[in-house]
């Protein structure tokens, strides 16, 4: 079993845990990911990770109700127990094996989106340790839904807090403030790294592509078990088929088919959409 220590709700919908998983949390990377069960028969949920503490053996996992499994799992407090805590799993970020003196040289762009902030995080955090400070843009819906902006600013060389109704900071979505920077502002990135929702991750993608910036993106498909066996993550990246859960979950954003990537999880909504998919694998 593995005690919560800690539950937060951050926003609406948008929960917080720090988790006692000593083992994951001795070996955890930036963007590797945990996959939780609440009880024996409960549903296997896929989550990053938003943090690790390796002397105190914790993890904070931040998610978003989506489900039943999840409003679930979002009744759970301090001194409950997650049944299994998985992890880590796929692969941390392409940074972590870079050489320290290479990466010194390089601008890194975070483009966080929503629950997106969360996987972030860590990795403008290990950056920060080794003496790297990225630029990261945060965007939110409204204030309300903007989350871990405190953390972020403590950790990021330069912060960008956007809302799509302006009711903080400034209005717009995360691709004006990339336009902003570059095109206005003259700021030249090496690498961006994108993690949000699909849809913000595509058009990141298509626009870094014509301001030639490399991109990364951490995809989030519906995974069941995690280790490449079940084809539920099956993603295609540069016309070839991928499983996230090992293959990822971060790929290269400009051959990433986001198109196909957004059919098959609106289509894994429905029985008869899981029905479909399960032939095609
Ligand atoms: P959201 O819908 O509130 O969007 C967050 C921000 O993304 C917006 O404020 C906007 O700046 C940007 N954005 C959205 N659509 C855009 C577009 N068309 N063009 C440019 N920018 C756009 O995000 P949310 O509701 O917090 O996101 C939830 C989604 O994020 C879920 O689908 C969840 O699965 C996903 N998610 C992904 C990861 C991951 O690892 N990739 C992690 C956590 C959550
Ligand atoms: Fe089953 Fe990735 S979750 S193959």
């Amino acid at each position: 079993m593995y005690p919560i220590l800690k539950a937060e709700k951050l926003a609406d919908k948008i929960y917080l845990m720090e988790v006692k998983a000593p083992r994951v949390a001795k070996s955890c990377q930036p963007g590797e990911f945990v996959i939780v069960k609440i009880d024996e028969a409960g549903e296997r949920i896929p989550l990053t990770i938003c943090d690790y503490n390796r002397e105190e053996g914790t993890i904070t996992i931040v998610f978003q109700t989506v489900g039943a499994s999840s409003e679930k799992m979002s009744h759970l407090q301090a001194g409950d127990s997650f049944h299994d805590f998985v992890g880590p799993l796929g692969n941390p970020s392409e940074f972590v094996k870079e050489d320290l003196e290479v990466l010194k040289n390089k601008k890194y762009l975070f483009v966080a989106g929503g629950v997106g902030t969360a996987p972030v995080y860590p990795q403008v955090k290990w950056l920060k340790e080794h003496g790297i400070d990225a630029d990261v843009i945060v965007g939110a819906k409204t204030k309300d839904l903007l989350i871990l902006e405190k953390e972020m600013e403590a950790v990021a060389g330069n912060l960008y807090v956007t809302t799509d109704d302006g009711s903080y900071v400034r209005k717009g979505m995360v691709t004006d403030v990339i336009k902003d920077l570059v095109q206005n502002q003259g700021k030249k990135y090496d690498v961006c790294v994108a993690i949000g929702p699909m849809i913000m991750m595509k058009f990141v993608c298509l626009l870094t592509k014509e301001l030639e910036i490399p991109t990364i993106v951490s995809l989030n498909p519906i995974m069941v078990d995690g280790t490449g066996m079940c084809g539920a993550c099956r993603v295609t990246v540069g016309g070839e088929v991928k499983f996230a859960c090992v293959d990822g979950p971060e790929f290269d954003g400009h051959a990433v088919n986001f198109d196909e990537a957004m059919k098959r999880q609106q289509m894994y909504k429905t029985a008869e959409g899981r029905a479909i998919l399960k032939l095609q694998e």
